[in-house]
C-alpha cells in the first residue's frame, strides 16, 4: 500500500514536471500572465468520442463549463465515432500543446501513437470515462465502478422477472458494448457474476446459446447493430417461446432491441415487453421507463464525473497529491492505472424521477 501511495506520488510529480514544462513552452497562454507560475492555467485538451449519444454531449458541456469556472481554457473535441479523426484530433492537442489531456477514447487501444507524443511532449494524459490500453502514456483514470454497473443491470433483471410473474425458466437474452471499449467487458463480467449462477441452476435459459462475450458484443455501441441482433435472435429461436428479459449494457441499444421487439409484436395485444435493461440515464430512455416500456437503467452522474477529472487537473498543476481511490482494479495492459471511481446507481420506474430530479440532471420539464 505504501509503495503504492508512493508510486501515485511519483506519478503526480513526474506530471507536474511535465505541466511546468509544457507552461514554460506556451507562449500565447502564459503571455498574459507573463508568469512561469507552476499553476498556470492553460489550455486543457478534451477528447470525447461522439456527439450521437447524448451522455457524451453532456459530459462535453459539464467538463468545459467546469474547467473554464476554474480559469482554464478548453479545447473540446467530438470525433463522430471515426478513430482516425480522434488520432488526429489527440495529435493536434498534443501539437498545440494542450496542458493535460483528458481522453474518452472510441476505441481504448487506437490511440497508442498518439499517446506516446502526449508523454514524450511531457503532457499528462487522463482517461475519461473509458480505459486507454496497451500504453504507459497514461496517468490517471476517472470513470464509475464499471463492475458495479454490470451487477446491478443484472440485479435489476432480476428484480423485474421476478415481477413480472413470468414462470421460470426464465428465457433471457443477453448484449455486450463494443469490443474495443474496456468498459464492456467489465459490464458483461460483472452481469455474468449475477447471472451465471441463476443459469446454472436452470432458473434462467438462453434460448439463442449465444454467451460469449464476443459473439453477444455491439461493436461501437450502434443501436441498429443491437436492433438486428434482436430480430436475428427473434427469428431464430423465439418462434414458440416468448422472450422474458433481455440484459442490455446502455440505454441506446436497449431503444434498438425495444424497437425489434415492438417490430415483432411484443408490447401490444396481450404480448408484453420483456424486461430490459440499460445505463445512462439518457432522456428518452428515462421516458421510455416512465411509459413503462424499458425496464431500468444505470444512472451515472456526469456532472459528478466532469468534477472529479477537474478536480485531478487542478491537482496536477498546483502540484498536489492527485485523489484517487482505486490503484488495483484497472489494468490497462501495460501499468494499473491510478483510478478515481465514481459509484453508479441502478433506476427503475419507482424511483428513477425522484434520483433524477434530486441530482438536478433533468427538470420536471425535461420529463413531461
Ligand atoms: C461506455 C460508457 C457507458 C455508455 C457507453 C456507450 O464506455 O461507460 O456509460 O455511455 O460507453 O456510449
Amino acid at each position: 500500500m505504501e509503495h503504492t501511495v508512493r508510486r501515485i506520488i511519483a506519478v503526480a510529480a513526474v506530471g507536474l514536471l511535465a505541466v511546468g514544462l509544457s507552461a514554460c513552452g506556451r507562449q500565447t497562454d502564459d503571455a498574459s500572465s507573463g508568469s512561469k507560475a507552476a499553476n498556470v492555467k492553460g489550455t486543457i485538451g478534451v477528447a470525447m468520442p461522439t456527439k450521437t449519444s447524448e451522455r457524451w454531449i453532456k459530459d462535453g458541456d459539464y467538463i468545459k463549463q467546469q474547467l473554464e469556472a476554474a480559469g482554464y481554457k478548453v479545447n473540446l473535441q467530438y470525433a463522430n465515432d471515426d478513430i482516425p479523426t480522434q488520432v488526429t484530433q489527440v495529435n493536434d492537442m498534443v501539437t498545440k500543446q494542450n496542458q493535460v489531456l483528458v481522453v474518452a477514447s472510441i476505441d481504448g487501444t487506437a490511440l497508442k501513437g498518439a499517446l506516446k507524443e502526449a508523454k514524450d511532449a511531457g503532457i499528462p494524459v487522463i482517461a475519461y470515462d473509458r480505459l486507454l490500453r496497451d500504453t504507459d502514456a497514461v496517468d490517471y483514470y476517472t470513470t464509475f465502478d464499471n463492475l458495479k454497473v454490470g451487477k446491478l443491470q443484472a440485479e435489476s433483471l432480476l428484480a423485474g422477472l421476478e415481477a413480472s410473474g413470468a414462470p421460470k425458466p426464465w428465457n433471457v437474452e443477453l448484449f455486450a458494448g463494443s469490443p474495443d471499449d474496456n468498459n464492456a467487458t467489465f459490464f458483461f463480467n460483472g452481469a455474468m457474476q449475477v447471472l451465471q449462477p441463476k443459469i446454472d441452476a436452470g432458473d434462467i435459459k438462453i434460448a439463442s446459446g449465444e454467451t460469449n462475450f464476443k459473439t453477444v458484443a455491439t461493436l461501437r455501441w450502434d443501436a441498429a447493430v443491437a436492433k438486428k441482433r434482436m430480430e436475428n435472435v427473434l427469428t431464430k429461436s423465439y418462434s414458440k417461446a416468448d422472450v422474458n428479459g433481455v440484459l442490455s449494457p446502455y440505454d441506446g441499444l436497449s431503444r434498438g432491441i425495444i424497437a425489434a421487439l415492438k417490430g415483432s409484436g411484443y408490447g401490444s395485444g396481450g404480448k408484453k415487453l420483456p424486461v430490459v435493461t440499460g445505463q445512462d440515464a439518457e432522456l428518452e430512455s428515462v421516458k421510455s421507463i416512465l411509459a413503462g416500456e424499458q425496464y431500468s437503467t444505470v444512472f451515472k452522474n456526469t456532472r459528478d464525473l466532469a468534477q472529479a477529472t477537474v478536480t485531478m487537473i487542478t491537482e496536477i498543476a498546483g502540484k498536489k497529491t492527485v485523489t484517487v481511490n482505486d490503484t488495483e482494479s484497472y489494468d490497462n495492459g501495460v501499468k494499473k492505472v491510478p483510478t478515481q471511481l465514481l459509484d453508479p446507481v441502478a433506476a427503475d420506474k419507482s424511483n428513477v424521477k425522484d434520483i433524477l430530479l434530486k441530482a438536478k440532471y433533468y427538470t420536471e420539464a425535461d420529463l413531461k
